[in-house]
């Protein structure tokens, strides 16, 4: 039997080239080798300030680009998570087998409490939630950008404690683990190279968005920060700028970092960002094209509708199995 994957990404933002190379291009690559559950994870969104139509918009946008990027409803299942009550019954259970400190202590939570005026409850129990996604489909491997690592901890954690605690020596969840790629877990910013590129960014040019048009990318590539040096070469410590261009390039081409090096070796910081810009619209014009095709279509809904029914029959089966386990049955 094919060992079983499940990952999300937010809706709350049209996804990076970040996302894409950290996250999204295994979902993809993985699908043929594994029992894969993707999912747009709407619930997530909404622990910082969301319009309501703007979600809606965003949710059904990212389905499609599942699509487009070249994950095959034949192969793995794409649903959304609102669609499946089961998120939220088992994230109450993970959140009652949850340590406030440990909450508090994630980073995330750090970082993105201290960008909001006020903060919700939900932002603090974001990580429950997440766990539950995980541990609803028997998730073996979770592939993930560097960030989520702490909260693949936490999941495990939890695993262990909850099968401890009630499994009278038998595993009821299954324990996960992360799947993060070696180079490219962690995009930085074309902007400002030593903070992580992220969709919600205010500076819309710290990032490339999968939707950007051509000469949107071509033009932010161009002014991506480097620095005086001129040479191309891989060294995050002191040159993170180039580094991180490499890293993308890497990405897009499937070539190492080594031969990059060695193939733009003089070539000097403009003819090297031509030719990745041209790499970036190679890949990512297609997807685009089939992203507009597919967004007003009835096959995305008939997709989602299956996706959803799928996903329910699997997740609800795991949450009887948590209830009965902790008592919540008659
Ligand atoms: P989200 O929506 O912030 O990001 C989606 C995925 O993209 C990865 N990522 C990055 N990878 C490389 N470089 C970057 N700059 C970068 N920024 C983001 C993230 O690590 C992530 O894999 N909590 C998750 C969503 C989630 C989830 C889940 C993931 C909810 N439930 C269950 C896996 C399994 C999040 O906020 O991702």
């Amino acid at each position: 039997m094919k060992k079983k994957i499940f990952s999300g990404v937010q809706p709350s933002g049209i996804p990076t080239i970040g996302n894409y190379i950290g996250a999204m291009k295994q979902f993809v690559q993985r699908q043929d080798d594994y029992d894969c559950t993707y999912c747009i994870v709407n619930q997530h969104a909404i622990t910082v300030p969301q319009d309501p139509k703007t979600l809606t918009e965003r949710t059904r946008g990212l389905a499609a680009l599942y699509l487009a990027m070249g994950i095959d409803p034949k192969k793995s299942t794409i649903f959304i998570q609102s669609e499946v009550p089961a998120h939220a019954q088992a994230a109450w259970i993970v959140q009652c087998n949850t340590y406030l400190g440990e909450l508090e202590r994630m980073t995330q939570f750090k970082d993105k409490s201290a960008k909001q005026e006020t903060v919700s409850a939900g932002l603090l129990t974001y990580p429950p939630l997440m766990v539950a996604d995980i541990v609803l489909y028997n998730t073996e491997f979770v592939p993930v950008g560097e960030d989520q690592k702490q909260h693949l901890e936490l999941t495990r954690d939890f695993v262990q404690r909850f099968n401890n605690k009630y499994g009278n020596g038998k595993a009821i969840l299954t324990m996960p683990e992360p799947m993060i790629p070696e180079d490219g877990g962690r995009i930085m910013s074309i902007q400002d190279p030593t903070s992580k590129m992220s969709k919600s960014d205010t500076n819309t040019k710290s990032f490339i968005s999968l939707l950007d048009e051509p000469k949107a990318i071509r033009k932010k590539i161009k002014s991506a920060v480097t620095d005086s040096s001129g040479v191309i070469e891989y060294d995050k410590e002191n040159k993170p700028g180039i580094s991180n261009l490499l890293t993308i390039f890497s990405a897009f081409t499937g070539k190492t970092i080594p031969a990059l090096v060695e193939e733009f070796a003089g070539s000097g910081y403009g003819n090297f960002k031509e030719k990745l810009a041209d790499a970036i619209v190679a890949e990512l014009e297609p997807m685009q094209n089939r992203y507009y095709e597919l967004l007003n279509s009835k096959e995305l809904d008939d997709i989602l509708d299956e996706g959803a029914k799928k996903a329910n029959a699997v997740a609800s089966e795991t949450l009887k199995r948590m209830e009965n386990a902790i008592g919540l049955h008659r």
